[in-house]
């Protein structure tokens, strides 16, 4: 089996930026399963489908059903595809990220991504971005990296992000919506967000990219 490295943290810790980065150096593959989540509540919005409990069967075939193509690209964030159509920055907006963490909420949601999820493992190795890489869906990595940072600090870090693509966004709003997720991600009934036992936990609120880099690319290279 290809080796894997788990990165899991909650919102705004760098684990897109820096999962991005490893796989780069390493030249492994990578796995943001965030996407997935954002995908399944973007389909089922195109589809009529409603984000409550009372559909979270459909949503679950959808979520196994997903037909998803990512596509890196030379520079900037990896292009995905959803039944052919681009939809990277849709992804990233405000609602949809909303919808994800109400279908990550469910069940049959987490159990109809597991195997799109495992698929990506692959020579020569894995860089699986997300929230459950390192307790769910690869519990046996040999490498687990948890990112923290404070709650300020990530909410700025969102807002840099989205302000380069969204004129109506405000430092409050992103705060706001970032706390309502984080609340509903760390206390949700199926896989709420910890670190994995084992896992090398690093505060990103003050270090630099390169900083967190370099340690991470330590713990993979043990
Ligand atoms: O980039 P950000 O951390 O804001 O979001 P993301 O990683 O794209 O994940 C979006 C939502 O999907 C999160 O709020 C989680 O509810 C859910 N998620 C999850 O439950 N498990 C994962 N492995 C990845 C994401």
């Amino acid at each position: 089996l290809a080796p894997v490295v788990t990165i899991d943290g909650p919102s705004g810790t760098g684990k897109g930026t820096l999962a991005n980065l490893l796989a780069r150096k390493l030249d492994w593959h990578y796995l943001d399963s965030g996407a997935l989540y954002r995908a399944v509540a973007w389909t089922a919005l195109r589809d009529g489908l409603a984000l409550e409990e009372r559909e979270e069967e459909s949503l679950g075939e959808l979520a196994r059903t997903l037909n998803i193509r990512f596509e890196p690209a030379a520079e900037g964030p990896v292009r995905v595809y959803i039944d052919g159509q681009e939809v990277t920055q849709e992804l990233r907006s405000g609602p949809i990220s909303e919808g994800a963490s109400v279908v990550a909420a469910m069940q049959p949601v987490r159990d109809g991504l597991l195997e799109l999820q495992r698929s990506f493992r692959r020579p020569p190795g894995l860089v699986a971005d997300g929230r459950d890489m390192g307790t769910v869906v690869f519990p046996e990595a040999p490498a687990k990296i948890f990112l923290t940072a404070t709650a300020e600090e990530r909410a700025r870090r969102r807002y840099e992000q989205l302000r380069a693509h969204e004129t109506d966004v405000t430092l409050e709003r992103i705060t706001q919506e970032l706390r309502q997720r984080d609340e509903r991600d760390a206390h949700r009934n199926v896989a709420p967000l910890r670190a994995s036992e084992g896992a090398y936990i690093i505060d990103t609120t003050n270090i630099s990219i390169d900083a967190v880099l370099a340690e991470a690319l330590e713990r993979v290279r043990r």
